[in-house]
């Protein structure tokens, strides 16, 4: 009975996988937790607090204690409260929170709004350069770290990769000729079965054209373009510190859904 535990540790690009191993059997998994650009750790706790999850946990603490930049997401349900609890326990403080919102698509039906409309170009037919340059541009002030701002390459080469990805849905906004701002637009199919997620991976208005209501037109119009794409379910999210994109989506889409809380040592 008295066996050192055996703690595996995968990592498979992104994906890092603690296994806890007695004889050669799998007791205990934390999964599928999952790097993405700059430094988001999302940890997924698969079985409950037994003592083989502790001690794959507390190895897990022990990594984490060297990337001192990495944060876990952890949804603030009542499901994970024990874990949360934990985390806390361990010393685990909440760096920042986000809020998510859902929308079924198949009964919103989009209205054009008063302005003028919005036209589109899309990164298939634009210069790819000029169009990084000025979404970047655009992400600016966005306050959570996971976005196009802190990592603009990365971010751009990772959901490229994505296999839905097609540069006809990511779109460079435009209103009277000027570039007021940008929907990247994203299908997901893997959720639910027969539906299809649609969510703008970045959605921002240039500097020079914020706080005049064009946000607000802009993810309205972006909702019906997931629709026109094919998506069935709308699915945002923003930090709870983003003010005016809070407000866009209390206009646009109602209450948010769950929260996600961002937790780092
Ligand atoms: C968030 C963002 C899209 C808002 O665009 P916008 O064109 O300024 O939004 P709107 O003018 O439609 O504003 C919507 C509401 O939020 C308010 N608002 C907008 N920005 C605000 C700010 N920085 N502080 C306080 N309130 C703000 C507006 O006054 C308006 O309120 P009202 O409906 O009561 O009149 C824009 O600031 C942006 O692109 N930010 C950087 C990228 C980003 O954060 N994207 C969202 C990631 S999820």
């Amino acid at each position: 009975m008295n066996q050192t535990p055996i703690i595996n540790k995968e990592i498979k690009g992104n994906q890092f996988l603690y296994t806890y191993l007695e004889k050669e059997t799998i007791i205990a998994k934390i999964g599928g937790v999952f790097i993405v650009p700059n430094e988001l750790i999302v940890l997924r706790q698969k079985s409950g607090p037994t003592p083989a999850t502790n001690a794959l946990r507390l190895a897990f603490v022990e990594d984490f204690r060297k990337m001192p930049a990495c944060v876990i997401q952890v949804p603030n349900v009542p499901a994970r409260k024990a874990m949360l609890d934990w985390l806390y326990e361990v010393g685990f403080k909440i760096k920042y929170k986000k809020y998510l919102y859902f929308k079924d698509l198949k009964t919103f039906d989009y209205q054009p709004t008063a302005l003028p409309p919005f036209t589109f170009k899309s990164l298939a037919d634009a210069d790819p350069s000029y169009f990084k340059k000025c979404l970047f541009e655009a992400a600016e002030g966005d306050p959570t770290t996971d976005t196009a701002t802190s990592n603009p390459q990365k971010f751009f080469d990772e959901l490229a990769d994505y296999p839905t990805f097609d540069p006809n849905h990511w779109q460079m906004v435009y209103l009277n000729e000027n570039l007021i701002g940008f929907i990247t637009a994203k299908l997901i199919p893997e959720g639910e079965p027969n539906e299809v997620e649609g969510n703008i991976q970045l959605f921002a208005i240039m500097p020079a054209f914020r706080q005049k209501g064009l946000g607000k037109h802009l993810h309205y119009r972006a909702m019906g373009y997931l629709k026109e794409i094919g998506a069935t379910i709308y699915f945002g999210s923003t930090a709870e510190a983003n003010v005016g994109m809070v407000k866009i989506f209390k206009q646009n889409v109602g209450e948010m859904e769950r929260e996600q809380l961002f937790l780092g040592l």
